[in-house]
């Protein structure tokens, strides 16, 4: 996957990875995991915050990725990261469940008109 044009990896050994993908001005998450034992400490967060700013580095505007409808440990993550749903594929996955579509703008905000 990393010898994939664009793709970009992170990992902290023996804990979790993430292998992203950065290319005609969008990015996508690839894989994301943490080892059972070193879930719930925040590195599933960071990992996805190196991701972002690797992505954004490498003049992605938007970061796109694929999660499982019913995943209740990715969701909320992906979720509190400030990704939102704009897309659903249907029966995607070998067990019949959907796949939700979720993006996040990586551009940095506009900023705030100046008063008076
Ligand atoms: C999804 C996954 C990567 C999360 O990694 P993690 O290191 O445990 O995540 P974090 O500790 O950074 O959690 C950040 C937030 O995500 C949410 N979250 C993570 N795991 C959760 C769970 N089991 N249930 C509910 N919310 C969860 C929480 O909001 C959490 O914040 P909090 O701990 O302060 O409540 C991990 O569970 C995993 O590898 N799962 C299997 C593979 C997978 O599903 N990958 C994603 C495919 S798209």
């Amino acid at each position: 996957m990393l010898g994939m044009p664009g793709a970009f990896g992170l990992w902290r050994p023996e804990a979790g990875f993430v292998l992203a993908r950065a290319a005609g001005g969008e990015a996508e998450i690839l894989t994301l995991a943490v080892l059972p034992a070193a879930r719930r400490q925040g590195l599933g967060a960071a990992l996805m915050a190196a991701a972002l700013a690797g992505a954004a580095a490498r003049g992605a505007e938007a970061m796109f990725l694929e999660v499982a409808a019913g995943n209740a440990a990715a969701l909320p993550l992906y979720r509190g990261l400030g990704f939102a749903e704009v897309g659903r594929r249907r029966r995607y996955y070998p067990d019949g469940a959907d796949a939700l579509v979720l993006r996040r703008d990586l551009r940095p905000a506009e900023p705030a008109a100046a008063a008076g």
